[in-house]
Protein backbone atom coordinates (compact mmCIF):
# COMPACT_ATOMS: atom_id res chain seq x y z
CA UNK A 1 0.00 0.00 0.00
CA UNK A 2 0.97 3.89 -0.25
CA UNK A 3 2.84 4.89 3.02
CA UNK A 4 4.06 8.12 1.79
CA UNK A 5 3.60 11.06 -0.56
CA UNK A 6 5.81 13.94 -1.66
CA UNK A 7 5.28 16.47 -4.70
CA UNK A 8 7.81 19.28 -5.33
CA UNK A 9 7.99 21.83 -8.39
CA UNK A 10 10.72 21.18 -10.89
CA UNK A 11 11.85 22.35 -14.02
CA UNK A 12 10.40 21.08 -17.27
CA UNK A 13 12.26 21.89 -20.57
CA UNK A 14 10.87 25.52 -20.98
CA UNK A 15 12.66 25.98 -18.22
CA UNK A 16 9.12 26.72 -16.84
CA UNK A 17 7.50 24.96 -13.64
CA UNK A 18 5.90 21.77 -13.59
CA UNK A 19 5.46 18.74 -11.02
CA UNK A 20 6.89 15.57 -9.92
CA UNK A 21 4.98 13.19 -7.49
CA UNK A 22 6.98 10.33 -5.16
CA UNK A 23 5.46 7.71 -3.79
CA UNK A 24 6.74 5.45 -1.23
CA UNK A 25 5.74 1.72 -0.31
CA UNK A 26 8.18 0.22 1.69
CA UNK A 27 11.47 -0.02 0.04
CA UNK A 28 9.90 0.89 -3.00
CA UNK A 29 10.29 4.61 -4.45
CA UNK A 30 9.42 5.98 -7.41
CA UNK A 31 8.83 9.48 -8.99
CA UNK A 32 6.72 10.57 -11.76
CA UNK A 33 6.99 14.12 -13.66
CA UNK A 34 4.32 15.58 -15.96
CA UNK A 35 4.65 17.52 -19.07
CA UNK A 36 2.90 20.13 -20.14
CA UNK A 37 1.65 21.80 -23.70
CA UNK A 38 2.12 24.70 -25.50
CA UNK A 39 -0.49 24.59 -28.03
CA UNK A 40 -2.86 23.02 -25.84
CA UNK A 41 -6.30 21.81 -27.28
CA UNK A 42 -9.74 23.71 -25.67
CA UNK A 43 -10.81 21.18 -23.76
CA UNK A 44 -8.07 19.67 -22.24
CA UNK A 45 -8.12 19.36 -18.58
CA UNK A 46 -6.89 22.38 -16.42
CA UNK A 47 -3.33 22.09 -15.30
CA UNK A 48 -2.69 24.33 -12.28
CA UNK A 49 0.36 26.10 -11.67
CA UNK A 50 2.68 23.74 -10.24
CA UNK A 51 2.97 25.38 -7.21
CA UNK A 52 -1.05 25.53 -6.51
CA UNK A 53 -0.75 21.50 -7.65
CA UNK A 54 2.00 20.48 -5.73
CA UNK A 55 -0.50 22.30 -2.69
CA UNK A 56 -3.03 20.35 -3.87
CA UNK A 57 -1.30 16.78 -3.42
CA UNK A 58 0.31 17.39 -0.25
CA UNK A 59 -2.80 18.41 1.63
CA UNK A 60 -6.34 16.96 0.06
CA UNK A 61 -4.80 14.03 -2.28
CA UNK A 62 -2.16 12.46 -0.15
CA UNK A 63 -4.24 12.27 2.98
CA UNK A 64 -6.68 10.10 0.88
CA UNK A 65 -4.24 7.55 -1.19
CA UNK A 66 -2.22 6.75 1.96
CA UNK A 67 -2.90 3.32 2.54
CA UNK A 68 -4.77 2.72 -0.56
CA UNK A 69 -3.87 -1.20 -1.96
CA UNK A 70 -1.40 -1.34 -4.73
CA UNK A 71 -2.49 -2.65 -7.95
CA UNK A 72 -5.95 -1.15 -7.89
CA UNK A 73 -5.25 1.43 -10.84
CA UNK A 74 -9.12 1.56 -11.99
CA UNK A 75 -10.48 2.23 -8.35
CA UNK A 76 -7.11 4.50 -7.59
CA UNK A 77 -7.74 6.45 -10.05
CA UNK A 78 -11.46 6.95 -9.66
CA UNK A 79 -10.89 7.67 -6.15
CA UNK A 80 -8.44 10.74 -7.91
CA UNK A 81 -11.25 11.91 -10.10
CA UNK A 82 -14.08 11.85 -7.31
CA UNK A 83 -11.90 14.27 -4.85
CA UNK A 84 -11.52 16.78 -7.83
CA UNK A 85 -15.48 16.41 -8.81
CA UNK A 86 -15.21 18.91 -11.79
CA UNK A 87 -15.27 17.77 -15.54
CA UNK A 88 -11.84 19.67 -16.28
CA UNK A 89 -10.48 18.72 -13.28
CA UNK A 90 -9.90 22.19 -12.31
CA UNK A 91 -10.54 21.85 -8.36
CA UNK A 92 -7.11 19.90 -8.00
CA UNK A 93 -5.35 20.20 -11.16
CA UNK A 94 -5.63 17.76 -14.13
CA UNK A 95 -1.44 18.05 -13.73
CA UNK A 96 -2.00 17.17 -9.90
CA UNK A 97 -3.97 14.40 -10.61
CA UNK A 98 -1.69 12.49 -13.39
CA UNK A 99 1.64 12.73 -11.51
CA UNK A 100 0.02 10.84 -8.89
CA UNK A 101 -1.79 8.75 -10.99
CA UNK A 102 1.39 7.82 -13.46
CA UNK A 103 3.47 7.36 -10.06
CA UNK A 104 1.27 4.95 -8.55
CA UNK A 105 0.94 3.03 -11.79
CA UNK A 106 5.01 2.54 -11.31
CA UNK A 107 4.58 1.62 -7.67
CA UNK A 108 2.21 -0.76 -8.39
CA UNK A 109 4.24 -2.68 -11.63
CA UNK A 110 7.20 -2.86 -9.42
CA UNK A 111 4.92 -4.03 -6.57
CA UNK A 112 4.20 -7.20 -9.27
CA UNK A 113 7.69 -7.34 -10.33
CA UNK A 114 6.54 -6.10 -13.61
CA UNK A 115 8.45 -3.80 -16.18
CA UNK A 116 5.72 -0.38 -16.14
CA UNK A 117 4.84 -1.53 -20.06
CA UNK A 118 3.94 -4.83 -18.83
CA UNK A 119 1.80 -3.42 -16.29
CA UNK A 120 0.09 -0.69 -18.90
CA UNK A 121 -0.55 -3.90 -21.20
CA UNK A 122 -2.30 -5.52 -18.36
CA UNK A 123 -4.64 -2.98 -17.64
CA UNK A 124 -4.97 -2.52 -21.43
CA UNK A 125 -6.00 -6.08 -22.33
CA UNK A 126 -7.70 -7.30 -19.11
CA UNK A 127 -9.00 -10.30 -21.18
CA UNK A 128 -5.68 -11.62 -21.28
CA UNK A 129 -4.75 -10.53 -17.23
CA UNK A 130 -3.49 -13.63 -16.06
CA UNK A 131 -1.78 -14.79 -19.43
CA UNK A 132 1.96 -14.97 -20.09
CA UNK A 133 3.20 -11.84 -21.49
CA UNK A 134 5.48 -13.81 -23.59
CA UNK A 135 1.96 -14.98 -25.22
CA UNK A 136 1.10 -11.76 -26.12
CA UNK A 137 1.73 -10.31 -29.64
CA UNK A 138 4.39 -7.52 -29.05
CA UNK A 139 4.88 -4.66 -31.82
CA UNK A 140 7.05 -1.94 -31.70
CA UNK A 141 5.13 1.75 -32.08
CA UNK A 142 5.89 3.13 -35.23
CA UNK A 143 8.26 6.48 -35.10
CA UNK A 144 6.44 9.81 -36.00
CA UNK A 145 9.97 11.83 -35.17
CA UNK A 146 9.86 15.50 -35.88
CA UNK A 147 12.74 16.97 -38.20
CA UNK A 148 11.64 20.47 -38.47
CA UNK A 149 8.84 22.37 -36.71
CA UNK A 150 7.83 25.79 -36.08
CA UNK A 151 4.04 27.22 -35.29
CA UNK A 152 4.24 28.26 -31.93
CA UNK A 153 7.25 25.66 -31.07
CA UNK A 154 9.18 27.48 -33.26
CA UNK A 155 7.95 31.59 -34.02
CA UNK A 156 9.27 33.12 -37.02
CA UNK A 157 10.26 29.61 -38.80
CA UNK A 158 6.96 27.87 -40.87
CA UNK A 159 3.63 28.13 -40.21
CA UNK A 160 2.71 24.27 -39.59
CA UNK A 161 4.14 23.71 -36.39
CA UNK A 162 5.40 19.64 -37.20
CA UNK A 163 7.15 18.10 -40.10
CA UNK A 164 7.27 14.80 -39.31
CA UNK A 165 9.62 11.34 -40.47
CA UNK A 166 7.71 7.94 -40.28
CA UNK A 167 10.45 5.29 -40.82
CA UNK A 168 9.87 2.09 -42.71
CA UNK A 169 11.49 -0.49 -40.33
CA UNK A 170 10.48 -3.15 -38.16
CA UNK A 171 12.48 -2.24 -35.45
CA UNK A 172 12.66 0.69 -33.00
CA UNK A 173 16.66 0.61 -33.64
CA UNK A 174 15.98 0.54 -37.27
CA UNK A 175 14.09 3.33 -37.08
CA UNK A 176 16.16 5.15 -34.78
CA UNK A 177 19.21 4.38 -37.38
CA UNK A 178 17.23 6.06 -39.92
CA UNK A 179 16.29 9.30 -38.51
CA UNK A 180 19.57 10.10 -37.00
CA UNK A 181 21.18 9.91 -40.08
CA UNK A 182 18.84 11.54 -41.61
CA UNK A 183 18.76 14.55 -39.16
CA UNK A 184 22.56 15.10 -39.47
CA UNK A 185 22.46 15.13 -43.17
CA UNK A 186 19.62 17.90 -42.67
CA UNK A 187 21.60 19.83 -40.30
CA UNK A 188 24.26 20.24 -42.73
CA UNK A 189 21.87 21.14 -45.40
CA UNK A 190 19.94 23.55 -43.38
CA UNK A 191 23.42 24.99 -42.45
CA UNK A 192 24.54 25.38 -46.06
CA UNK A 193 21.22 26.40 -47.38
CA UNK A 194 20.12 29.09 -44.73
CA UNK A 195 23.78 29.70 -42.89
CA UNK A 196 24.69 28.23 -39.73
CA UNK A 197 22.65 30.21 -37.64
CA UNK A 198 19.27 28.57 -39.56
CA UNK A 199 20.58 25.24 -37.51
CA UNK A 200 18.89 26.26 -34.07
CA UNK A 201 16.83 23.97 -32.42
CA UNK A 202 12.72 24.70 -31.65
CA UNK A 203 11.36 23.78 -28.75
CA UNK A 204 11.27 19.78 -29.16
CA UNK A 205 14.64 19.73 -30.33
CA UNK A 206 13.83 19.88 -34.34
CA UNK A 207 15.42 22.89 -36.74
CA UNK A 208 13.55 25.55 -37.49
CA UNK A 209 14.79 27.49 -40.64
CA UNK A 210 12.30 30.63 -41.14
CA UNK A 211 10.37 29.99 -44.55
CA UNK A 212 6.79 31.33 -45.40
CA UNK A 213 6.34 28.63 -47.56
CA UNK A 214 4.46 25.83 -45.63
CA UNK A 215 5.77 22.85 -47.59
CA UNK A 216 9.48 24.15 -47.90
CA UNK A 217 9.95 21.78 -44.67
CA UNK A 218 9.10 18.65 -46.88
CA UNK A 219 11.48 19.62 -49.93
CA UNK A 220 14.66 19.67 -47.23
CA UNK A 221 13.70 16.89 -45.92
CA UNK A 222 13.11 15.10 -49.54
CA UNK A 223 16.60 16.66 -50.48
CA UNK A 224 18.30 15.36 -47.07
CA UNK A 225 16.96 11.69 -48.12
CA UNK A 226 18.28 11.69 -51.01
CA UNK A 227 21.62 13.11 -50.31
CA UNK A 228 21.91 10.65 -47.34
CA UNK A 229 20.85 7.19 -49.32
CA UNK A 230 16.88 6.97 -47.08
CA UNK A 231 14.60 7.87 -49.96
CA UNK A 232 12.56 5.28 -49.62
CA UNK A 233 13.08 4.55 -46.06
CA UNK A 234 10.26 6.42 -44.41
CA UNK A 235 6.85 8.19 -44.99
CA UNK A 236 6.33 12.20 -43.86
CA UNK A 237 3.70 13.39 -41.71
CA UNK A 238 2.08 16.65 -40.26
CA UNK A 239 1.17 18.50 -37.33
CA UNK A 240 -0.60 21.51 -39.12
CA UNK A 241 -1.79 22.19 -35.53
CA UNK A 242 -4.68 24.44 -37.76
CA UNK A 243 -6.03 25.71 -34.69
CA UNK A 244 -2.71 28.64 -34.50
CA UNK A 245 -2.52 29.04 -38.33
CA UNK A 246 -4.01 31.65 -40.17
CA UNK A 247 -4.75 29.93 -43.28
CA UNK A 248 -8.18 29.09 -44.09
CA UNK A 249 -10.11 25.86 -44.85
CA UNK A 250 -9.45 26.45 -48.71
CA UNK A 251 -5.78 27.63 -48.32
CA UNK A 252 -4.96 24.57 -46.19
CA UNK A 253 -7.18 21.97 -48.47
CA UNK A 254 -4.74 23.50 -51.43
CA UNK A 255 -1.62 22.16 -49.22
CA UNK A 256 -2.72 18.98 -48.34
CA UNK A 257 -3.37 18.25 -51.99
CA UNK A 258 0.16 19.57 -52.85
CA UNK A 259 1.52 17.59 -49.92
CA UNK A 260 -0.27 14.49 -51.27
CA UNK A 261 0.62 14.57 -54.51
CA UNK A 262 4.60 15.68 -54.01
CA UNK A 263 5.49 14.28 -50.58
CA UNK A 264 5.11 10.53 -49.38
CA UNK A 265 2.71 12.43 -46.49
CA UNK A 266 0.93 9.35 -44.58
CA UNK A 267 -0.31 11.34 -41.63
CA UNK A 268 -1.92 14.30 -40.89
CA UNK A 269 -3.15 15.78 -37.29
CA UNK A 270 -5.23 18.36 -36.66
CA UNK A 271 -5.34 19.94 -40.51
CA UNK A 272 -8.24 22.06 -39.30
CA UNK A 273 -9.70 24.28 -36.53
CA UNK A 274 -10.55 21.87 -33.13
CA UNK A 275 -14.19 23.81 -33.88
CA UNK A 276 -14.22 22.77 -38.17
CA UNK A 277 -15.70 18.98 -38.06
CA UNK A 278 -16.72 19.16 -40.97
CA UNK A 279 -13.62 19.97 -42.67
CA UNK A 280 -12.45 16.93 -41.68
CA UNK A 281 -15.23 14.87 -42.38
CA UNK A 282 -14.72 16.19 -46.07
CA UNK A 283 -10.60 15.63 -46.07
CA UNK A 284 -11.57 11.94 -44.60
CA UNK A 285 -13.60 11.00 -47.30
CA UNK A 286 -11.19 12.20 -49.84
CA UNK A 287 -7.80 10.40 -48.44
CA UNK A 288 -9.49 7.82 -45.91
CA UNK A 289 -6.95 5.50 -48.26
CA UNK A 290 -3.75 5.34 -47.23
CA UNK A 291 -3.61 8.71 -44.77
CA UNK A 292 -3.81 8.52 -41.22
CA UNK A 293 -5.97 11.62 -40.47
CA UNK A 294 -5.12 12.34 -36.30
CA UNK A 295 -7.16 14.54 -34.12
CA UNK A 296 -5.50 16.14 -31.06
CA UNK A 297 -6.72 19.29 -30.16
CA UNK A 298 -9.70 17.85 -31.81
CA UNK A 299 -10.09 14.98 -29.46
CA UNK A 300 -8.08 15.45 -26.53
CA UNK A 301 -7.78 11.92 -25.45
CA UNK A 302 -11.13 12.55 -23.88
CA UNK A 303 -14.04 10.04 -24.56
CA UNK A 304 -16.83 12.05 -25.09
CA UNK A 305 -14.79 14.53 -27.64
CA UNK A 306 -14.22 11.38 -29.29
CA UNK A 307 -17.74 9.65 -29.67
CA UNK A 308 -18.53 13.61 -31.43
CA UNK A 309 -15.93 12.99 -33.95
CA UNK A 310 -16.79 9.63 -34.68
CA UNK A 311 -20.09 10.37 -34.84
CA UNK A 312 -19.54 12.78 -37.99
CA UNK A 313 -16.76 9.95 -39.49
CA UNK A 314 -14.24 13.05 -38.83
CA UNK A 315 -11.16 11.33 -38.20
CA UNK A 316 -9.21 7.75 -38.51
CA UNK A 317 -6.37 7.84 -36.34
CA UNK A 318 -6.03 9.79 -32.70
CA UNK A 319 -3.06 11.46 -30.66
CA UNK A 320 -2.83 9.76 -27.06
CA UNK A 321 -1.69 12.30 -24.54
CA UNK A 322 -2.30 11.83 -20.64
CA UNK A 323 -2.10 15.40 -19.54
CA UNK A 324 -5.01 15.61 -21.61
CA UNK A 325 -6.96 13.95 -19.73
CA UNK A 326 -5.67 13.75 -16.23
CA UNK A 327 -5.41 9.60 -14.99
CA UNK A 328 -3.97 6.53 -16.22
CA UNK A 329 -7.18 4.67 -16.29
CA UNK A 330 -9.14 7.52 -18.54
CA UNK A 331 -6.10 7.35 -21.11
CA UNK A 332 -6.43 3.43 -21.43
CA UNK A 333 -10.48 4.34 -21.83
CA UNK A 334 -9.72 6.73 -24.77
CA UNK A 335 -7.12 4.09 -26.02
CA UNK A 336 -9.70 1.35 -25.44
CA UNK A 337 -12.64 3.33 -28.12
CA UNK A 338 -10.07 4.34 -30.46
CA UNK A 339 -9.77 0.58 -31.01
CA UNK A 340 -13.31 0.25 -31.07
CA UNK A 341 -13.82 2.70 -33.32
CA UNK A 342 -10.88 1.10 -35.73
CA UNK A 343 -8.61 4.11 -35.22
CA UNK A 344 -5.14 4.39 -35.34
CA UNK A 345 -3.67 5.31 -31.74
CA UNK A 346 -0.35 7.63 -31.67
CA UNK A 347 1.22 7.98 -27.67
CA UNK A 348 2.54 11.46 -28.16
CA UNK A 349 4.91 13.35 -26.32
CA UNK A 350 4.17 17.25 -25.07
CA UNK A 351 5.50 20.79 -25.92
CA UNK A 352 6.99 21.04 -22.58
CA UNK A 353 8.61 17.86 -21.16
CA UNK A 354 10.41 16.40 -18.48
CA UNK A 355 13.01 13.29 -18.47
CA UNK A 356 9.95 10.80 -17.46
CA UNK A 357 9.74 8.37 -20.46
CA UNK A 358 6.26 6.92 -19.38
CA UNK A 359 5.18 7.53 -22.62
CA UNK A 360 7.57 5.12 -24.14
CA UNK A 361 5.91 2.27 -22.20
CA UNK A 362 2.29 3.31 -22.70
CA UNK A 363 2.98 2.84 -26.53
CA UNK A 364 4.78 -0.32 -25.99
CA UNK A 365 2.24 -1.29 -23.52
CA UNK A 366 -0.95 -0.48 -25.27
CA UNK A 367 0.85 -1.73 -28.92
CA UNK A 368 0.28 1.99 -29.77
CA UNK A 369 0.57 2.19 -33.81
CA UNK A 370 2.77 4.93 -33.29
CA UNK A 371 4.43 7.31 -30.97
CA UNK A 372 5.07 11.08 -31.63
CA UNK A 373 8.45 12.12 -30.43
CA UNK A 374 11.27 15.32 -30.69
CA UNK A 375 13.74 15.31 -32.36
CA UNK A 376 16.70 12.92 -31.49
CA UNK A 377 18.06 15.65 -29.94
CA UNK A 378 17.55 17.28 -26.61
CA UNK A 379 17.74 15.69 -23.20
CA UNK A 380 14.03 15.34 -22.58
CA UNK A 381 13.22 13.87 -25.55
CA UNK A 382 16.29 11.35 -26.02
CA UNK A 383 14.89 10.24 -22.72
CA UNK A 384 12.34 8.59 -24.54
CA UNK A 385 14.03 7.35 -27.38
CA UNK A 386 16.25 5.73 -25.49
CA UNK A 387 13.53 3.97 -23.12
CA UNK A 388 12.05 3.03 -26.27
CA UNK A 389 15.15 1.12 -27.16
CA UNK A 390 15.57 -0.40 -23.58
CA UNK A 391 12.31 -1.88 -23.55
CA UNK A 392 13.04 -3.43 -27.37
CA UNK A 393 16.31 -4.61 -25.79
CA UNK A 394 14.53 -6.81 -23.44
CA UNK A 395 12.44 -8.31 -25.72
CA UNK A 396 15.06 -9.07 -28.21
CA UNK A 397 17.03 -11.31 -26.02
P1 LIG B 1 1.91 20.82 -27.39
O1 LIG B 1 1.88 20.48 -28.93
O2 LIG B 1 2.33 19.64 -26.63
O3 LIG B 1 2.87 21.95 -27.30
O4 LIG B 1 0.52 21.26 -27.03
C1 LIG B 1 2.14 19.24 -29.45
C2 LIG B 1 1.14 18.87 -30.48
O5 LIG B 1 0.31 19.71 -30.89
O6 LIG B 1 1.10 17.72 -30.89
ZN1 LIG C 1 -0.76 18.26 -32.26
Amino acid sequence: MIENVTARSILNSRGEWTIEVTLRSGEWKVTASVPQGESRGSREVVSLPADQAVKNILEIIAPTIIGHKLGDQNNFDDKLKKLDGTPNKEKLGGNALLGVSMAYSRLSALSANLSLWQYLRELAIPSVKNAQHSVLPVTPPRLLSLMIEGGLHAPGASPFQEYLVLPRATTIIESINIITKLYSTLRQLISDRFGSSATRLGDEGAFAPATNDPLAPFALITEASQASGLADKFEVGLDAAADNVSLNPEELNILYDQARMNYPLRYLEDPFKENELDNFVSLLTKFDKGLMIAGDDLTVTNVERMKLAQAKKSINAMIIKPNQIGTVTETLEAVKLAREYGWKVIVSHRGQETNDDFIADLAWGIGADGIKLGAPARGERVAKYNRLLEIEATLLT
